[in-house]
């Protein structure tokens, strides 16, 4: 039968057990970007952008990062003017992604810099989303064949994966031989610009590559680029439907739209659970990151028989959670991304007043947001998004677990979900009803590994293929009219 770990397996080799870097030389190798301020700016053949800006950094925001000269919506249109689909063949491109997975893996230490500094990532977050940006680059290289790509693709990405997904979006429209348009999130321009240098000096060629750093103004004018064939785009549900909307209206009818949006991933601990597995899962799902995943744990639904003393070891668990400046290795949460972040997520937290079970003091500089854990009002009661370190939990009967089920349903996303049980029978029958792109059993429910769990949702949570999945590509090329008669 088949491996267990087949030969694709794709984790980055400068990062698994045999190479992985010892903690001294990790410190050594960021410890010279500890002050760098870098430079960035788009990178395509025109003079048109913004006066540089400063990039401060989420943990400290009298540091400077960077500074970044911001593409206009006519850079973007100069940009798809010059996009060159990428003419080498698949062998070279393979060959191409590879050495740029090599460069990543050799800058280790600039680019956990750069995620410490201008992302908030705690280490292991770091250390994390190089390998998934390197796995990515690897997993994608190794099926460049056979191609026949749609043209220019847009590829828009997020600021909580800000070299991963913005990676993985480019290395798989790239293997196909597209061209791309890259636009980072606004709050992460500098680690995208590195990782496009990087992959430019691997030998992607200039033509194929362009970064265009800028807000939401430079993504939707990458929407309606009549050059553009396709759109990758990860980000909020709301965006997504903005840009749909744009294709809708300004690009070629078919145009392939790669969404993957946000969740309100729930976990089902029942009374058969194991309580100190469960718990740990829980904290890493809902608190790593600083909850600043799209697959974080949103809502807990505790079986109400143990609720008291399972949430009592829970918040004794958050008690020992250490929040403090990322580049600090004993940090396990870093601060949120921006101070608009905080201010949301803190109003959300203030108002709900008494149901607030557990939360703590957080220093006022630096854009932290505490590990907060609030109690809702019922099973349906899931509310929306909150995208930092808060967990909702409500407690159910034995007999309302398909009335938990149905709730989680409702609520029309579909990215996470966990269960905690011991019983075989009931693993199966919630499984089979839940509706989620990625459903984990006894583990916790974030951390998906290229190659091995490919990643994505359905319903309000993504338009599928799944992210490092052996479909993902097919959407990045273009597929002959099927033969008539068939
Ligand atoms: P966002 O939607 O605000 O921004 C995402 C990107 O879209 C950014 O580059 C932004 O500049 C750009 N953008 C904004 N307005 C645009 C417009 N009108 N046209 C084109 N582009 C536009 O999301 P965010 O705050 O950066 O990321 C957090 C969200 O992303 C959360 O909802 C999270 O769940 C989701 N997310 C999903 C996944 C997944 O794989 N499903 C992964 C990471 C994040
Ligand atoms: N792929 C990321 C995870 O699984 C979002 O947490």
């Amino acid at each position: 039968g088949p491996a267990l770990f087949a030969p694709e397996r794709v984790n980055s080799r400068g990062f698994d057990l045999r190479h992985r870097p010892t903690l001294a030389a990790i410190n050594e190798a960021r410890g010279r970007f500890n002050t760098h301020q870098w430079q960035a700016e788009p990178l395509t053949r025109s003079d048109l952008a913004t006066p540089p800006e400063a990039v401060l950094n989420p943990a400290r925001p009298d540091d400077i990062v960077g500074h970044v000269a911001w593409a206009t919506p006519d850079t973007v249109a100069e940009a798809a003017r010059q996009a060159r689909t990428w003419q080498a063949p698949a062998a070279t491109r393979a060959e191409v992604l590879n050495r740029a997975a090599d460069l990543y893996e050799a800058h280790y230490g600039e680019l956990f810099a750069l995620l410490h500094r201008e992302a908030g990532k705690s280490l292991p977050d770091a250390v994390a989303e190089l390998r998934e940006a390197v796995d990515f680059l690897r997993y994608y290289a190794a099926r460049a064949e056979g191609a026949a790509p749609v043209g220019v693709f847009a590829c828009i990405s997020p600021w909580n994966f800000p070299l991963a997904i913005f990676t993985g979006q480019i290395a798989a429209a790239l293997a196909a031989g597209n061209a791309t348009l890259a636009k980072p999130a606004e709050q992460t321009p500098l680690v995208a610009y590195r990782a496009a240098q990087l992959l430019h000096e691997a030998g992607v060629p200039r033509d194929a590559l362009h970064l265009l750093p800028g807000a939401g103004d430079v993504g939707a004018a990458l929407t309606r680029q009549p050059q553009v064939g396709g759109v990758a785009f990860t980000g909020s549900t709301e965006t997504a439907q903005i840009i749909h909307r744009s294709i809708a209206d300004h690009l070629a009818p078919g145009t392939p739209f790669i969404a993957e949006t946000g969740g309100l991933n729930a976990m089902i601990v029942d009374s058969t659970a194991l309580p100190e597995q469960a718990v740990q899962a829980i904290v890493e799902s809902a608190f790593q990151s600083a909850g600043q995943r799209c697959s974080a744990l949103r809502c807990l639904y505790v079986q109400e028989d143990i609720a008291p003393e399972f949430l009592t070891m829970l918040t004794g668990a958050m008690d020992t959670l250490v929040m403090g400046d990322p580049w600090q290795v004993a940090s396990d949460l870093g601060p949120v991304i921006d101070a608009e972040a905080k201010a949301g997520i803190m109003a959300h937290i203030a108002a709900a007043g008494h149901r607030v079970l557990k939360t703590y003091d957080v220093p006022d500089a630096g854009h932290f947001v505490p590990p907060t854990l609030i109690k809702v009002g019922g099973i349906a009661d899931l509310g929306r998004e909150i995208f930092g370190p808060v967990l909702h939990v409500a407690t159910y009967k034995a007999q309302e677990l398909d009335r938990v089920i149905e709730a989680i349903n409702a609520t029309g996303y579909g990215l996470t979900f966990g269960l905690m049980t011991r019983i075989d029978d009931r693993v199966q029958h919630v499984t089979e009803r839940v509706h989620a792109g990625n459903i984990y059993v006894n583990r916790n429910q974030i951390g998906a590994i290229v190659g091995s769990q490919p990643f994505g949702g359905e319903g309000l949570s993504g338009t599928g293929p799944k992210a490092g999945g052996p479909q993902y590509l097919d959407r990045f090329r273009a597929h002959p009219a099927p033969m008539e008669g068939t």
